[in-house]
């Protein structure tokens, strides 16, 4: 029996209402994208959603937002730091390398892959760069303390933005993950939460943010913003509906996108659901064995204001010599048709790309957590649309797999 990693996740009334917007000729961004932004907001307790093509769209729009403002000064310059946890996704980096920023990575928290906020104040004495921002990921369904985001970025001067692209449906305390701090992006890519097929967006407290990333993701241009009018003061010969006033992308979704998405996110509480007792079986399945659910401990918390969200099942190989039996292990999970993948990238500092574009990184043995989850760690699905008889699969086969390599 195949357990597949990632999963479509669209239902017949996703297709429906997709092929109802493809035939009523309404597909470039309009009215829909306005109606599911309106939905994300409140889900999420934000007051603006801006969505987008992807959640890597929406990491670039809201770092270029930072860097050139069109209202007040810029919270970055140039040649800034940006403290991101070592392990990562791809672009989350990318942004900031892209856009003349320097990445200062911090190495994570063994129990959450989330980075280490007593090794950020470390980073922040012992870096050389002036270090003016913080761009933490909510890994996997696990929020951070949004709490002790806030503190530790207000208490050190730095902005504070959240990659919350794995992890939407996470609350802790009653506050969605990512809720603190300036800006924080999602993603709806395929075989998340919720998906949009391909998608994403940014949701913030800051009407002027929203303006200039509505600007941002459609070429730089005025006409999606609430403050038009300022814009449009009729004192140059510019047509004013061709009105262009900030740097921009082409990164706009589309209306079939939000229409799935709009669907999708009326049954996210199911999803997350479904995807909760996956994680509970399992976490039930590796007692006393040698393969532990990161977080599993949270499963027993009874607190209804917080829950993982559980985007992939992250496993933990303990006891002796777990480094040198991640590679059989994975290879007999894959025997069994079992799809495996790493932590995110695993260590990002052992990828080559970094040290090709980015001169005086430190070593990938100093972030010896993340080196440590990358040696020792693996994920399989925690899809909802696994079926019983494969949940029932996947944890008797772990089960049988950990016990083989005691
Ligand atoms: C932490 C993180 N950030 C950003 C992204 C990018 O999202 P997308 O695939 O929608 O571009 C991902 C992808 O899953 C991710 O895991």
């Amino acid at each position: 029996m195949k357990i597949p990693l990632a999963s479509s996740g669209l239902r017949d009334v996703d297709i429906e209402a997709a092929i109802a917007t493809l035939k009523s000729g309404e597909l470039t961004m309009g009215e829909k994208v306005k109606a599911f932004e309106s939905a994300m907001a409140i889900y999420l307790g934000k007051k603006y959603f801006v969505m987008m093509n992807s959640g890597s769209s929406a990491n670039l729009a809201m770092v270029e937002a930072l860097l050139r403002p069109t209202k007040g000064q810029p919270l970055l310059a140039p040649g800034d730091g940006v403290l991101v946890p070592a392990i990562a996704w791809p672009t989350t980096i990318w942004p900031i390398v892209q856009l003349g920023l320097s990445p200062i990575f911090v190495d994570v928290d063994f129990d959450t892959a989330a980075l280490d906020l007593k090794k950020a104040q470390e980073r922040l004495k012992d870096s050389s760069s002036v270090i003016k921002a913080i761009f933490p990921i909510h890994p996997l369904g696990y929020s951070i303390d949004n709490d002790r985001l806030e503190s530790f970025a207000s208490k050190n001067g730095l902005t504070l933005i959240n990659d919350v692209c794995e992890s939407l449906g996470s609350w802790r305390k009653g506050s969605h993950a990512g809720s603190s701090g300036l800006a924080s992006s999602f993603s709806f890519y395929f075989s998340h939460h919720i998906t949009t097929m391909e998608g994403g967006g940014v949701a913030t407290d800051s009407l002027d943010l929203a303006d200039d990333l509505r600007s941002i993701r459609s070429h730089g241009w005025s006409r999606d913003r609430t403050d038009i009018r300022d814009w449009n003061t009729g004192s140059t010969s510019t047509d004013q509906k061709f009105l262009f006033v900030t740097a921009g992308f082409n990164i706009r979704p589309m209306e079939i996108q939000a229409a799935i998405g709009k669907m999708q996110l009326a049954d996210i509480d199911l999803f997350i659901e479904r995807r909760r007792s996956i994680a509970v079986k399992i976490r039930d399945f590796l007692k006393d064995t040698r393969f532990e659910l990161m977080d599993g401990g949270s499963l027993s918390g009874s607190d209804e204001e917080s829950a993982h969200s559980w985007m992939l099942l992250a496993i933990k190989i303990t006891g002796p010599q777990a480094e040198l039996l991640r590679k059989p292990i994975l290879e007999r999970l894959n025997s069994l048709e079992i799809e495996t993948r790493p932590i995110l990238t695993g260590n990002f500092l052992e990828q080559p790309a970094i040290h090709r574009i980015q001169r005086n990184l430190p070593n990938s043995h100093e972030f010896p957590v993340a080196s440590k989850i990358s040696q020792t760690c693996f994920m399989v699905s925690a899809h909802h649309d696994l079926a019983d008889d494969q949940v029932h699969y996947l944890a008797k086969s772990l089960r049988a797999v950990a016990l083989q390599f005691e």
